[in-house]
């Protein structure tokens, strides 16, 4: 319990007060119109409620969205319903209009919250066959882009329909049933969003470990969520870079308990995958000299087993409330946690996101620039766009190679329409120039999406008139891992921008301001607080995964009655809200969240350090950078530069090298009160070269390591 009865108020308002992400600096209060576009029809169900229950006035598209909003709230089993009954092929649907009381059942005090009890579907079904069987069987589901420009692969629903069902068969003739947890560690190859689609074929549960993370990281993951299949792939290719990811699972596999858990780790070669030649064989696989270590009796080649399976595999029907998936995310404490997903619940939230924050239509290309490793691949890359019947755009490389024009020139050679990606990425294109989205015809895209991390207003602005001509709506997408979906966004055509807002709540889900302090419900305009959510929605997590007591501590104790997103929020005289950064100690790293507890855990596993405390930074490309302090034993004998090394290559090994710090300080003591506790709000001034705004440093034990420390910061400026 991170936040608790009077600590609780200090401790949130505390870290809200020293948010100072480089965004909250620069947040302009202008809202740029977005007439360009004309109000998408995408709320055909609301037509009907509103018919029943007039709004006042229907004058302006803000207005619609007002009253529409407005309406899914007062009726949401009813909203809910209707757009589970839209937008998904349901087995068996047991609830209509006038039936829909239970369609919503438990709630926050004990987090049984369940969504459409007793209907049942197929996620992979509804992603793929329903799409087939509408005569889509020769629309291009997935375009895959590889590292090198122009390596370019594409499936249509009735391919698509054919490989996963092949790998389902062959995930279950290595003994994969509904239910077992199959950890995927894999690069961005096409195979990846197969084996996530042919897992909730069969009913089993996916935990994608991002391929960045350590074999430490993977191997707890492993063995937390008690994984007997693993699913690799020889290599990963990055910027050229070759990732030996089969060597890191083997190594995962050593360490815990993985021995006894891991049964099966299946092996895709990344070379033979991604041959447009399904009988391509083994050969001189160029990148990879990387031999492969086969252990006897666990793995098992994928490209081998393939070629024998039936390219039919039945979907499993799914209870509503079965785990679909787990992902692990940071929290406040050392352990990541791992959220657990639902069947339906989860499938009509993306599918209802997706479809109306980025007004997508059948034919659109959408490409989500996220790894399948964290929440919006799932979302936004995997599950959205297909259950939706679009066509989804799946890429291996990075927005820099081999060069800034990278994305542009992909945009034009697939004419995409719906982009979307991090405001990091877009900063650390923006150094390279205008001239860069200029040489390329950008004509066919549409909107351009925003997520992770508030994006600042010359990022934004960069975005706005660099990439989208001024054409295109920005739709600011603020969301979390827990939340499955958009909770707050702008919608094209309907919601006026704002640089650096991300706008108004999504229809049906209730925001609102809390006071840090007290927890009551803040009203009005032009108003601060932390951000909440009261009332269950059918895309929230159900629990950690072996842990609900976790679950409820970290987001429904906090504040009684409401779900808790960890996030501090202001919301302006328009109404429209600003997220000014986190009130827990997670960090957000180039739109990764970082527990600063796991880096701390990892720095003091060497034998020389005493102590550690991790606090972030404004960084002008990352959003945040980790600032690290650590303490040394009496027995140390290191000299502090040969030190700060073997400790960024402890943290690569223990969490991955995204979470490396960008400054270690050995410092001879850190802030502490006299009770014994690390001040981190002093380390974050000191940081951020506030030290003049320390605040009351009366109970700190020796005021003499302020100096030490500034003059120790001032050394890595
Ligand atoms: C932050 C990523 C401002 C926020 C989808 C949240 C944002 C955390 C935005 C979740 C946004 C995400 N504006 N902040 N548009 N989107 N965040 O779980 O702090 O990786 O709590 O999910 O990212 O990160 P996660």
């Amino acid at each position: 319990a991170f936040i608790h009865s009077l600590d609780r108020g200090q401790i949130v308002r505390s870290r809200v007060e020293s948010v100072t992400l480089n965004v909250a600096k620069e947040l302009t209060g202008k809202t740029v119109d977005n007439d360009q576009h004309v109000p998408p029809d995408h709320m055909p169900d609301m037509e009907e409620i509103a018919l029943k229950y007039p709004a006042k006035s229907e004058n302006t598209a803000l207005e619609r969205y007002k009253s529409d909003y407005a309406l899914s709230l007062a009726k949401n089993k009813q909203f809910w319903q209707k757009r589970a009954a839209e937008l998904i092929t349901w087995d068996h649907y047991p609830y209509d209009e006038n039936k829909c009381d239970d369609i919503m059942m438990g709630g926050f005090e004990f987090g049984d919250i369940a969504w459409f009890p007793g209907a049942k579907m197929n996620v992979c079904a509804n992603a793929i066959d329903r799409h087939v069987q509408n005569g889509k069987t020769h629309q291009v589901a997935m375009i895959w882009e590889g590292d090198e420009p122009g390596q370019v692969l594409k499936f249509t629903y009735s391919e698509l329909l054919r490989k996963v069902s092949a790998i389902a068969n062959a995930l279950k003739s290595q003994g994969v049933k509904k239910g077992d947890v199959v950890t995927i560690y894999m690069p961005m190859i096409p195979q990846l969003p197969m084996t996530m689609l042919a897992c909730m074929r069969l009913g089993a549960v996916h935990s994608v470990v991002f391929a960045g993370f350590s074999s430490a990281a993977l191997s707890s993951r492993i063995s937390a969520s008690k994984s007997s299949i693993v699913v690799t792939a020889d290599i990963g290719v990055r910027a050229a870079k070759v990732i030996p990811l089969k060597k890191i699972v083997d190594e995962a596999i050593v360490m815990n308990d993985c021995k006894d858990i891991v049964k099966r780790v299946l092996v895709y070669e990344r070379e033979r995958s991604i041959a447009s030649d399904d009988d391509a064989v083994p050969g001189d696989v160029g990148l990879s000299d990387n031999k492969i270590n086969w252990v006897p009796n666990r793995d098992v080649n994928m490209n081998d087993l393939l070629p024998k399976q039936r390219p039919y595999c039945p979907p499993e029907s799914m209870d509503a409330e079965d785990p679909s998936f787990i992902l692990y995310t940071s929290g406040s404490t050392g352990q990541p946690k791992g959220l657990v997903h639902t069947t339906a619940g989860y499938a009509v939230y993306a599918a209802h996101t997706i479809q109306t924050t980025f007004d997508l239509q059948p034919n659109d290309i959408f490409a989500c620039m996220a790894d399948c490793g964290w929440i919006t691949g799932h979302s936004y890359v995997v599950y959205g766009p297909l259950l939706s019947g679009s066509t989804t755009f799946i890429f291996e490389s990075t927005p820099l190679y081999p060069d800034a024009g990278r994305y542009w020139d992909m945009v034009q050679r697939h004419k995409i329409s719906l982009f979307y990606t991090a405001p990091t990425a877009v900063r650390s294109l923006i150094r390279y120039g205008d001239d860069v989205p200029k040489k390329y015809d950008l004509s066919s895209l549409r909107i351009l999406g925003s997520v992770g991390e508030p994006i600042n207003p010359a990022a934004w602005s960069w975005y706005y008139e660099a990439v989208g001509n001024k054409k295109c709506t920005i739709v600011d997408t603020y969301w979390q891992t827990e939340t499955g979906g958009h909770i707050l966004t702008n919608l094209p055509g309907v919601t006026p921008m704002k640089p650096g807002s991300c706008a108004l709540p999504h229809y049906g889900i209730d925001c609102v301001v809390l006071d840090s302090v007290t927890g009551e419900i803040v009203e009005g305009d032009d108003v601060e607080g932390v951000l909440a959510i009261r009332g269950p929605w059918p895309g929230m997590a159900r629990t950690c995964l072996g842990d609900h007591a976790r679950y409820l501590e970290t987001y429904f104790r906090p504040y009684e009655g409401y779900y808790f997103t960890g996030d501090a929020v202001r919301r302006d005289k328009d109404g429209y809200y600003f997220i000014t950064g986190r009130v827990d100690d997670v960090l957000n790293v180039s739109g990764h969240r970082i527990g600063t507890a796991e880096v701390e855990s990892a720095l003091v596993k060497h034998p020389s350090v005493a102590q550690a405390a991790v606090v972030g930074r404004p960084h002008a490309i990352k959003g945040e950078a980790i600032v690290a302090f650590a303490t040394v034993t009496e027995s140390n004998t290191e000299d502090d530069d040969e030190l700060v090394k073997e400790l960024r290559a402890l943290v690569r090994g223990e969490i991955g090298p995204f979470a490396s710090p960008d400054i270690i300080c050995i410092t001879p003591s850190l802030p502490m009160t006299r009770s014994g506790k690390i001040m981190r709000r002093v380390l974050r001034k000191i940081s951020t070269g506030e030290a003049d705004q320390l605040g009351d440093v009366s109970t700190l034990a020796d005021p003499s390591v302020v100096d030490t420390l500034i003059d120790l910061i001032g050394k890595h400026d």
